[in-house]
């Protein structure tokens, strides 16, 4: 897409929701496959749906409500995204990660985001969450690939620290103090929509991924060009290294999500706090 054209539809979108919600937000929340639950803990002042954000696309699927809610966390002001958008819904690149765009145009300074994801290390269970330290995408399209839009930065991004060391850390904090275990390790970015075969879950495993999932690593890229802290955690909802005659569905992710979801609100809730 030409850049000109993506800012002009960036500000038409950053414009209404300005209008909508008159202060800055300085932390965004991406939430998802059925981690929905988090919002009971945000203090709501406002709540826009995709399909009326000009430019916005629209989610499709299960379990993805689909609207930007603004409010209080921690005592910060946030803006959340209850339903992202995923390659394999059929969108492009550069819609999958439109509205991080529009975060960071809105003054996010901080991005936090959850996904559903598939266990691939052994040592890892159904209900487990994994902060991301760091990602594997061989397959997933980079969003950055096209003209480079210089105002968000660099043509090369270095990506060696995508994941902000010093949030992952007070995060292990965090979770400590609550008493709870956190798994640290990689996620590995495919496009889905299929789960993987038994092969591509061992190829995943022995090259050096703990968990897989199709969302997140797009995002991340945009977030990081534009220069944001990141900060990002999975939700085991399925082993995909297991027993033969055990198959993974899409009702099962979700219901493992929704289990899971209030440690990860403890620790989102926690972190907005201290940062
Ligand atoms: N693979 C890919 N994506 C996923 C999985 C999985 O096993 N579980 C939840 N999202």
């Amino acid at each position: 897409m030409k850049s000109k054209k993506l800012f002009k539809d960036l500000k038409a979108a950053v414009k209404f929701l300005q209008k909508r919600y008159k202060q800055v937000p300085e932390v965004g929340i991406v939430l998802g496959s059925g981690l929905g639950d988090f919002t009971n803990d945000i203090v709501i002042e406002k709540e826009v749906s995709y399909k009326d954000i000009p430019n916005f696309p629209v989610s499709t699927v299960k379990g993805h409500s689909g609207k930007l809610i603004f409010g209080k966390l921690g005592g910060k002001t946030v803006v959340v995204m209850a339903g992202r958008f995923h390659y394999y819904e059929g969108y492009d690149s550069n819609d999958v990660v439109f509205p991080i765009r529009v975060m960071k145009l809105l003054g996010v300074e901080t991005l936090f985001l959850s996904n559903a994801a598939g266990g691939v290390n052994p040592e890892y269970r159904v209900g487990d969450i994994m902060i991301i330290r760091d990602h594997i995408s061989l397959y997933v399209p980079n969003p950055l690939v096209g003209p480079n839009i210089e105002e968000f930065g660099p043509r090369f991004p270095d990506m060696s620290e995508p994941y902000k060391r010093t949030l992952i850390q007070r995060a292990k904090e965090i979770a400590s103090a609550n008493q709870f275990e956190l798994k640290t390790g990689v996620y590995f970015g495919v496009t889905g929509p299929t789960f993987e075969t038994r092969a591509e879950y061992e190829m995943i495993h022995r090259l050096g991924g703990d968990v897989v999932g199709m969302s997140t690593v797009q995002e991340v890229i945009i977030a990081h060009h534009m220069g944001l802290q990141v900060f990002a955690m999975s939700v085991v909802t399925d082993m995909g290294l297991r027993e033969d005659g055990i198959i993974t569905t899409h009702d099962e992710v979700l219901e493992a999500a929704k289990a899971a979801s209030p440690k990860l609100a403890t620790i989102f809730r926690e972190l907005v706090a201290c940062i």
